[in-house]
Order: structure tokens, then sequence, then C-alpha cells
């Protein structure tokens, strides 16, 4: 998309997030265009998965409106808390705030970088599968940092992010959050967040590390894309926190919790895992390339690697393309 549209875009939904009714004339006006081209832009929010309510004689609104995240609030109230990143871009939408970080990486190259967006068309979690990311109903965001340790020392790292933001949104949560090996946060049997850690570099000392986040916030889909069950952090909340609070919080607890890996690695928050683990002590069953295996969890390993006990004794499985799934049956 244009520059000019993009802009023009932002300006209807900057207007239309207070949920009301807008007339297409008074959008025009507002925006300095055609009542066609207000029709035209009401078209592309609802391709960014918007929903928008067009009555004749009313005008058009987003129903429930939208909460925006405030890129100045962001950087004003997080940005001097942090002491990994100094860079926080919020995109209105991108392909990926993953990819979109890797490919822009070699341009401000050493800098901790945040890239946020209220919209990704091509979202994604662990094995290619699709993140489905509608326009401002949920937190999508991607951390780049450049690591002084080799991609040898990372080990345990993404179960370490899991055990971070899950014991972040504890806090706001009246549910338990749980994690699911590897990087999947629960609540009950349902979806919440997905974290996707994409790491480069060489094994020695020098590496690339790139955290991509979604965490549901108030998500509403038409039909649903998602073919497993999911749920919203405004399911469950406890307290009143909005949409950029949650985010400044998760942040600045993400970069004491990288300090703290960088300086203590994964050992620290090794025995954390069980106490947040969705299936510690019960009986789990793990998709390989070569079948399924089902065995207690007893734990992780230095390296964040799954360890259950099965019939034929305690066996250790690598996240690569290994999928966890709950088992209700008892092991022989
Ligand atoms: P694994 O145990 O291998 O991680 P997974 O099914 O959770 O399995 P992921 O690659 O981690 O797979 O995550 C992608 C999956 O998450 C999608 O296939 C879909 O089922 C689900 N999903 C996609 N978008 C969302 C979303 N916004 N909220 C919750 N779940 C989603
Ligand atoms: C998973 O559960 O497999 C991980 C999902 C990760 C989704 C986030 S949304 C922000 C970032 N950009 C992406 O394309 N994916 C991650």
């Amino acid at each position: 998309m244009k520059a000019e549209s993009l802009k023009r875009l932002q300006d209807l939904i900057w207007v239309m997030s207070d949920g009301k009714f807008h007339s297409g004339q008074a959008l025009a006006e507002h925006l300095g265009v055609s009542r066609t081209a207000i029709w035209k832009l009401v078209g592309k929010l609802e391709s960014w998965q918007i929903p928008v309510y067009a009555v004749r004689g009313k005008g058009y609104k987003i129903p429930e409106g939208l909460e925006l995240i405030d890129p100045e609030i962001l950087n004003g109230n997080v940005l001097d808390k942090l002491s990994l990143f100094s860079e926080i871009e919020v995109l209105p939408t991108v392909d990926s705030t993953s990819s979109y970080l890797t490919r822009t990486w070699k341009d401000k190259p050493g800098i901790g970088r945040i890239c946020i967006a209220e919209h990704q068309t091509m979202g994604r979690g662990r094995k290619g599968r699709k993140w489905v990311s509608p326009f401002g109903a949920n937190l999508y965001f991607s951390l780049g940092l450049n690591l002084p340790m080799g991609l040898s020392a990372l080990g345990g790292l993404s179960l370490a992010i899991g055990i971070g933001l899950t014991k972040l949104l504890n806090h706001h949560s009246k549910q338990k959050v749980a994690l699911k090996w590897p990087n999947d946060l629960l609540v009950g049997q349902k979806k919440m967040a997905g974290i996707l850690v994409e790491a480069s570099g060489d094994s020695n000392d020098k590496s690339f590390l790139n955290i991509g986040i979604g965490v549901n916030w108030n998500m509403q889909l038409q039909q649903s894309e998602i073919d497993q069950p999911w749920i919203n952090l405004t399911d469950v909340l406890k307290d009143d926190v909005d949409r950029n609070q949650i985010l400044a919080s998760i942040l600045i607890s993400l970069d004491q919790m990288l300090v703290e890996y960088m300086s203590k690695g994964f050992d620290s928050f090794r025995n954390e895992w069980n106490q947040q683990s969705a299936y510690y002590g019960q009986v789990v069953e793990l998709h390989t390339r070569t079948g399924k295996v089902a065995g207690k969890e007893i734990g992780v390993d230095k390296s964040g690697a799954i360890i259950l006990a099965t019939n034929e004794g305690e066996k250790t499985f690598y996240s690569g393309e290994v999928s966890l799934r709950a088992n209700r049956k008892k092991l022989d």
C-alpha cells in the first residue's frame, strides 16, 4: 500500500476507534477525500479483520471500538526502563514482526530493537504455521538482540522467555496461566499466547536473537480459523489494566528476564518450569516425526529439552519437530 493511502487508513482507524457511528460525509470531510474513497478504505478495514457495521443513514462504526497502541506512551514510559533495547517501532501493519526485524537488522546492527504491529498479514508460529493476527485485537511483537554468546550457550532460552511471560501474566490473571512445552501459554486447555524464538549466528561467541510473541488480548473471530481451543487475556483479567499497560509490563519484564538469563543461564529458571508447566507430573504424548511417545512429564534438562518417564525408561526430547499433546491415558 502507498504511504499516502496507509496514512489515510490510519487516520480513519484513529477516528473510528471510539466505537461510535461516523457518517460517510463526516469521514470524507475529516480525511479530505470523497465518500467513495471512504467506502474503499472501509473495505480495507475489513480485510484487516476489523469488524465494521455500515448502517444506512447512520454511517460506519467499529462495534467495540479499538484500543490502539500509543507509540508515544510506550517510548516515553518504557524505553528508559529497558536495559537491552533502545528502539521501539510501532507499525500499523506488517507481514510478520519477526520477519521484519530479521530483514531490517543489517540497517541498525548492534542495537536491541523491538517491533510491534497492530496487524500481521503473515504472522507465523512454529514450523511455519499461521498465527492469526487481526488488527488491534491482540499483541504482536518481536524483540531483536545481538548477544555476546554463541548459539551453543543459549540452551533453554526459549523456555526461560515462556517462564518470564507466564509469571507476568499470572499477576494479572484470575485463572492460572501455564506453559505447554516448549512455548505455548495456556489457560485451562486453551491457547492464550505463543512464542517463536529464532536464533542465528555462530556456535561460539556471537548470535542474533529474534523473540516473537503473540498474546491474545480481545480477539473476536467470526469464523474461527484456529484449529485448537484459544482464549483472550481479557477473559481472565483480574485488574483493569489496559492494552498499552499490559504491553509495557510485558516488555519491561522480558527485558529483566533476559538480563537475568544472560548472567545466570537457564539454571536459575529450570526449577520454575515444573511449577509453571500445565502438564508436570501428568502423562502426555509427544508427536515426533517417527511416531508418538507417551510418558509422564518429569521436567526439563539444562538445554530445555523435555524429559518423560516412559515404559522404556526416561527419555529426553528436543523441541525441533516435536509437539506435545495432553493425554488422558495411563501408562502400563
Ligand atoms: P506445538 O505444540 O507444536 O507448538 P501448536 O499447534 O500450538 O503446536 P504452533 O506452531 O505453536 O502450533 O502455533 C500455531 C498454531 O496456533 C496454529 O496452527 C493454530 O492452531 C494456533 N493459533 C494461530 N493463531 C492463534 C492465535 N491468535 N491464538 C491462539 N492460537 C492460535
Ligand atoms: C507459536 O505458538 O507457535 C508461536 C506464535 C508466535 C506469534 C508471534 S506474533 C509476533 C511474532 N511475529 C510472528 O510472525 N510470529 C510471532
